[in-house]
């Protein structure tokens, strides 16, 4: 069976898209800071090192995870050069060299095999990104099998497909798919927050 890519209205690789963006996200969706919060807590109750943010973007997450974890090192992976360099823009030189940019694809097969192994990987409304849902068990599998150190814990948050929220059912999933897909990639998982269409889940 072909799966149908859904189109995005914009090119993130594009220095002023990836601008455009980086400047409506918070406007449009300032509780996504209420998550960031969450693992930062995290990190810090877990004392984990190695941060993997896949699809990272224009550098709100790592500005946040930088400046309250001291210890973590923090690896951005993303295929855009106009995000990194967002990003990168952010930081202050101390928290820059706690930073690593890797340009990469997560479309691409072998997207995970140049990765090392992290104590807490992240996708934060990126995973939709995939530009279409069936494409997401294999992603969690290679997430799964090739990127997570003994005990690692994995978040995945995006938009759910559910009533007032996300309406484009190729792109993204009810609840429930979420569940079935992390579950038959062989993860146990939690629901420590949802907002307003915007959902967390805790893998391990
Ligand atoms: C909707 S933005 C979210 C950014 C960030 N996680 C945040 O919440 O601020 C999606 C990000 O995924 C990246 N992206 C999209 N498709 C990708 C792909 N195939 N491989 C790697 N990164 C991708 C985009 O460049 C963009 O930075």
């Amino acid at each position: 069976m072909s799966i149908k890519e859904v189109p995005s209205p914009i090119d993130l690789r594009n220095p002023e898209d990836a601008v455009q963006w980086a400047k409506e996200v918070n406007l449009k969706r300032p509780w996504r800071a209420q998550f960031f919060d969450y693992y930062a807590e995290l990190i810090q109750q877990h004392q984990m090192i190695d941060i993997l943010d896949i699809g990272a973007g224009p550098g709100d997450l790592a500005k946040h995870l930088l400046a309250r974890c001291p210890d973590i090192r923090y690896h951005a992976f993303d295929f855009s050069e106009a995000m990194h360099k967002l990003s990168r823009s952010k930081l202050p030189a101390h928290e820059l060299d706690r930073a690593d940019y890797i340009v990469g694809d997560f479309k691409q097969l072998d997207w995970a095999d140049t990765l090392q192994q992290y104590d807490l990987v992240i996708i934060h409304q990126a995973l939709h990104e995939l530009r279409n849902k069936a494409y997401a068990q294999d992603f969690h599998s290679t997430v799964k099998n090739k990127l997570l150190k003994a005990g690692a814990i994995y978040l995945v948050c995006d938009h759910l497909f559910a009533d007032g929220a996300m309406t484009n059912h190729e792109l993204y999933m009810s609840k429930q798919e979420h569940l079935d897909n992390l579950q038959q990639a062989g993860f146990e998982i939690a629901i420590p927050m949802e907002i307003r269409g915007l959902c967390l889940f805790q893998c391990h």
